[in-house]
């Protein structure tokens, strides 16, 4: 994996968006979303989608964006002590497909996609536009793992046993 030279970019309507192979049947959807939908999707800016290219222009790894609010009925289920805010729909980028093939896992790919999005998000949005959080529902067992990237669970009962619980991260926080 060390000497794999990756690229990092923007989907483009050339790229080859077979190949990605992420074991459990349950990650289905990730792979069909990539295949079927990703491309259009992001020619219609309604999902913008990100992958690292291996030297043979395979996707190994893509991030999905789109716009989104996080809805909360108590304000200190969402802690940003700085706010002074009286909406309960806070503006948020979603984090809305993730995936790195099984055969790159544990390699920081993830974590970079993630960094790579966030740093996106604070350069080119948060200037021009109204948005504090990002957000994913996080499927239970990446829970750690957004945790690692800076991702805090909305701090309910409900929200814990949700089959896909909301996370957030927010963007003041990041550097
Ligand atoms: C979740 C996923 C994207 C992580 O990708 P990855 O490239 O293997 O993750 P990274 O190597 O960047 O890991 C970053 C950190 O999270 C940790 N981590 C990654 N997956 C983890 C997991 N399932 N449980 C606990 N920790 C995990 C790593 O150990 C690493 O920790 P470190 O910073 O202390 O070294 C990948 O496992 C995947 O594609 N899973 C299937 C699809 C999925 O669940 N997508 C998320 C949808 S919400």
């Amino acid at each position: 994996m060390s000497d794999v030279d990756l690229e990092l970019r923007a989907i483009e309507p050339g790229d080859k968006v077979t190949g990605l192979s992420l074991g459990d049947p349950d990650f289905q959807p990730l792979k069909t979303f990539l295949q079927r939908d990703a491309k259009g999707y992001h020619a219609q800016n309604l999902a913008k989608t990100y992958a690292f290219f291996d030297e043979n222009a395979k996707i190994v790894g893509y991030i999905t964006l789109i716009c989104a609010e996080i809805t909360t009925e108590r304000k200190e289920d969402l802690p940003a002590p700085d706010l002074t805010y009286n909406y309960k729909s806070y503006p948020a980028v979603k984090i809305a497909r993730l995936a790195v093939d099984k055969r790159f896992r544990g390699n920081d790919l993830g974590k970079s996609l993630v960094h790579f999005a966030l740093g996106m998000i604070k350069e080119a949005i948060c200037p021009i536009v109204g948005c504090r959080f990002a957000v994913v529902d996080s499927k239970q067992k990446s829970i750690k793992f957004y945790e690692k990237c800076g991702f805090t669970l909305v701090d309910t009962v409900s929200n814990r046993d949700r089959p896909e619980p909301i996370m957030f991260l927010d963007l003041h926080k990041v550097p």
